[in-house]
């Protein structure tokens, strides 16, 4: 949630929003409304990418982001200024006002229109190695470059993870281990344009009028991917409640000994799973209806753990150890389901019988 600053010289900053990526302001200057994003050093390379995405995006796209007013990326610090939009973000709406079936109804035509338009932008094969790079490689440099970042260097996020007094196979080596046996399931029918962090923060959406909503903060264009990944940050969100924990919505008992991470209690505040699953199998069915693709619950899951996972490093930067253990949680219990969605999908070929 952005920080009230009050009037700072003749521009009026209305808040602003520190991430690991960005600073990022909310202005009013004169009636004028916008938003600054300043990169920090290791957000720059991605500032740059939204820069040349917002600049290239095709006509018929543009009413659905932000328009770039500006940028500058002759000297570091590099920023850019876009309009800023007046919807709330679906994160503020489900985290403090919750789901109604307005909201539903708007999720359901988004998830259209990215199918649609933003998918049918550009498509192309999938290459082989699109499971090792997406799933594998990047749960694994993530995993080590958190590792890096700790003092401890974290040997417990890969050891025997301990709930309420019972051990549990460490969920990351789980996750691994299941999209491993899985890999041919997972490989796309062809890869696409994406979003490629289409997350409750970066949707906004008007609340009073369907088809009404912004998408702020994508990837880019250039790298092409599983259509599928356009459902993971709000299957993250709505299955585990991911943006409960960025914004320290939980409570967790726990401690680490010899290297081992032991949980005596954790509660995510606010957070009404059964509510809010049954929200997004009904979104996921109307997905799955549009794509048709025979495997995607399974891939949703596998991306939605592998995801968790990839966002330990942004985690630690911003909540520190605390976090990284509610990530942790949230890992251990989409292991689980990923592992009964597995469970259903390879009976007949024995994996898991
Ligand atoms: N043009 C805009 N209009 C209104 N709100 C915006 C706009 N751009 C960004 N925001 C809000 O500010 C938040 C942070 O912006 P953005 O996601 O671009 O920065 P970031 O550094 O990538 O943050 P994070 O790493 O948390 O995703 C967004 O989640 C969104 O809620
Ligand atoms: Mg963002």
């Amino acid at each position: 949630m952005a920080e009230k600053l009050g009037n700072l010289s003749e521009k009026n900053i209305l808040g602003v929003i520190n991430g690991p990526q960005s600073t990022v302001f909310f202005i009013k200057m004169g009636n004028a409304y916008f938003v600054e994003k300043i990169a920090t050093e290791s957000g720059e390379a991605e500032l740059l990418e939204q820069i040349e995405f917002y600049s290239q995006l095709p006509e018929h796209l543009q009413r659905y982001f932000p328009r770039l007013l500006g940028y500058q990326t002759e000297k570091k610090p590099y920023s850019m200024t876009m309009e800023m939009c007046r919807y709330p973000s679906l994160k503020d709406i489900m985290i403090y006002q919750g789901i109604n079936e307005f909201v539903e109804a708007q999720l359901k035509s988004v998830i259209t229109h990215v199918h649609q338009n933003i998918h049918a932008f550009t498509k192309s094969e999938a290459s082989m190695d699109y499971v090792e790079k997406q799933y594998f490689e990047r749960c694994f440099n993530r995993l080590r470059e958190t590792q890096s970042l700790m003092k401890d260097h974290g040997g417990w996020l890969e050891n025997t993870l301990i709930v309420n007094g019972e051990q549990t196979e460490n969920p990351i080596h789980k996750t691994m281990r299941i999209i491993r046996e899985l890999k041919e399931f997972l490989v796309p029918e062809f890869v696409c344009t994406t979003h490629g962090q289409l997350g409750p923060s970066h949707l906004l959406i008007s609340t009073e009028s369907l088809g009404e909503y912004k998408f702020v903060d994508p990837k880019g264009f250039h790298v092409l991917h599983d259509p599928i990944l356009d459902v993971c940050k709000l299957g993250r969100a709505f299955l585990y409640g991911f943006d409960w924990i960025e914004d320290n919505q939980f409570s967790v008992d726990y401690k680490i000994d010899s290297e081992t991470l032991s949980v005596e209690s954790f509660k995510i505040q606010g957070f009404d799973r059964d509510d809010m699953v049954h929200c997004f199998q009904k979104l996921l069915s109307s997905t799955i209806a549009h794509i048709g693709f025979p495997n995607a619950e399974l891939r949703v899951y596998a991306m939605v753990c592998c995801d968790l996972i990839a966002s330990l490093p942004f985690g630690y930067k911003s909540g520190g150890e605390r976090r990284l253990v509610a990530l942790m949680m949230l890992i251990h219990t989409a292991a689980n389901e990923l592992f009964s969605v597995a469970k259903k999908k390879t009976v007949k070929g024995g994996k898991y019988a």
